[in-house]
């Protein structure tokens, strides 16, 4: 391995911080954090709080950042619905100029666990030969919708696709993509708020959490 890419592979490596299981601090009846947003009793534990997640946006904001200055303003292609809380806080921390897209893509409805079904609900408003892009997405669980998305926006002529990522799940490590910049590698619980969703609730959450089973089961 050449000094730069190892210096770039230390560089992604302390980007990361890794949570277990055991870091989520559980609920208890006298601390429940979704009951101010009207979610009382749906959640087990605090996985991430809000400052953690705003540090850890400003850090990748930084990191992507010194990768891009000087460059033809990257193309940010945010990821609906999940992504969107987390690609409002990253631009507004980005020290560089970007341009914004949206795609809208659908991997699993309202099921726990990803099918590879994977279909355009939206699509982006622009060309993007010849641009650099940057996917930004909330979550990498089994990879295969960001494995689809690359393959996808790379037949369009993309000069070079980056990925940012807030969350990565064990499974996530399989999958054939280069992801750059990750936040987060959680464990393989049920996540919601931040943008994650389950059957639509718990999006507007500024936290991540973990969902109590019995929402689920
Ligand atoms: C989620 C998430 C990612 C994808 C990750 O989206 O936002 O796009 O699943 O899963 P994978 O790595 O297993 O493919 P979802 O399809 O739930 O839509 P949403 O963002 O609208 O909630």
């Amino acid at each position: 391995m050449s000094t730069d890419s190892a210096q770039a592979t230390e560089r992604r490596r302390t980007l990361t911080t890794v949570l277990s299981t055991a870091d989520a601090i559980p609920v208890t009846e006298g601390a429940d954090p979704g009951l101010a947003y009207g979610y009382a009793g749906e959640l087990k534990a605090m996985l991430i709080p809000a400052e953690m997640l705003q540090a850890k946006v400003s850090e990748l904001a930084r990191a992507v950042a010194d990768d891009h200055a000087g460059d033809q303003p990257p193309v940010l292609v945010c990821v609906l619905k999940g992504a969107v809380m987390f690609l409002t806080d990253f631009v507004r921390a980005l020290p560089i100029p970007a341009e914004l897209e949206f795609m809208a893509v659908s991997s699993y409805g309202s099921a726990t666990s990803s099918s590879g079904v994977v279909r355009i609900l939206k699509d982006l408003d622009r060309d993007i030969t010849g641009r650099r892009v940057i996917i930004v997405e909330d979550i990498i669980d089994s990879g295969l919708t960001l494995s689809w998305l690359h393959k996808n926006l790379a037949s369009r002529g993309a000069a070079s696709i980056d990925v940012v990522a807030l969350l990565r799940k064990p499974a996530a490590v399989t999958t054939d993509i280069d992801v750059k910049y990750v936040g987060f590698d959680i464990p393989p619980e049920f996540v919601v708020g931040y943008g994650l969703d389950y059957a639509e609730r718990y999006r507007d959450l500024p936290f991540v959490g973990l969902l109590a089973e019995h929402m689920y089961r």
